[in-house]
């Protein structure tokens, strides 16, 4: 994609998932990857190719000299970034039962977080005279989902960060904008099924339905968006949003039609 070569990336949550999917893509694309993950990053035989292009640092995105500090190595080892992608995320589902320490660990981590990632890496993304930044939204930031409030509220502030921020840093050739997938099948989405006690296979049968498409994606579906996003090929985009959910938000409008045949 155009733009992409030599440039240098942030990635928070890149160790698994559509981070991960992410990270791959962007060094495909010969860009230099900071990664921000909690969890280690998995150095598998598979993807030992990245090891010359990646630059991995245990951060907590809740903790912000942990973030500071992490921003600063990857400076330090592959250069200021220009490009940023929001994607960590803490997955609590709960409705108005959700309590207080539920509340407070999903905003920590979903909005303040990302906010404070992007924070210390705007300074960096400046000395490059301009840059993009994509967060990771959702579905859930457009419409209710039954017993997600907690998630959801915190998915439609992502797209309002992006708004806001997009205002603020247009003048400085920064663009800000957000991907939005439906259900893709990652560890984490894995992990939410296997509590509800469903399986993969059902869960692709399940979910798949609810998508025009009629099955769910692949992290590397999203993170070519995210690609496309940070790339020149996206030069007029900012405060915008970019639904790739395998026409999910299109099928709930079209039952809403039907209820009225
Ligand atoms: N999987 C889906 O169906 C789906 C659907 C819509 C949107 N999304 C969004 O896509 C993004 C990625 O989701 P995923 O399914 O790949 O998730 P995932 O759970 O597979 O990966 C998330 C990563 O974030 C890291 N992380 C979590 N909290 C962190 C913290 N405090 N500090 C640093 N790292 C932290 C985890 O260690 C993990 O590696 C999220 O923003 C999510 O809301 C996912």
């Amino acid at each position: 994609m155009k733009g992409l070569k030599d440039k240098r990336a942030i990635v928070t949550g890149g160790s698994t998932g559509i981070g991960l999917a992410t990270v791959i893509r962007l060094v495909q694309e010969e860009c230099k990857v900071g990664i921000l993950d909690f969890n280690p990053f998995p150095m598998t035989e598979e993807i030992a190719w990245l090891a010359p292009h990646i630059h991995f640092v245990q951060c907590d995105i809740t903790i912000d000299d942990e973030i500071k500090n992490a921003v600063k190595e990857i400076n330090e080892k592959i250069g200021p970034p220009s490009l940023l992608v929001n994607n960590a995320v803490s997955f609590i589902f709960k409705g108005v039962d959700a309590s207080v320490e539920e509340m407070d660990m999903i905003c920590q981590t979903n909005i303040r977080g990302t906010s404070r990632v992007t924070h210390h890496v705007v300074p960096y993304i400046r000395q490059n005279m301009g840059g993009s930044i994509v967060n990771i939204s959702s579905v859930s930031g457009f419409v209710g989902q039954e017993n997600f409030a907690t998630y959801t509220a915190t998915k439609f502030a992502l797209r309002g960060l992006v708004k806001a921020w997009a205002v603020d840093l247009a003048k400085e050739n920064i663009r800000v904008n957000t991907v939005c997938p439906a259900c893709v099948q990652t560890e984490g989405f894995v992990r939410a099924i296997k509590k509800m006690g469903m399986t993969i296979k059902q869960a692709q049968i399940n979910y798949g339905k609810t998508h025009l498409l009629n099955r769910i994606a692949q992290p590397a579906e999203i993170a070519a968006a995210v690609a496309f996003l940070l790339s020149d090929e996206a030069s007029f985009i900012t405060g915008s949003d970019l639904i790739v959910d395998g026409g999910y938000l299109a099928a709930i409008e079209k039952d809403i039609e039907k209820a009225f045949d």
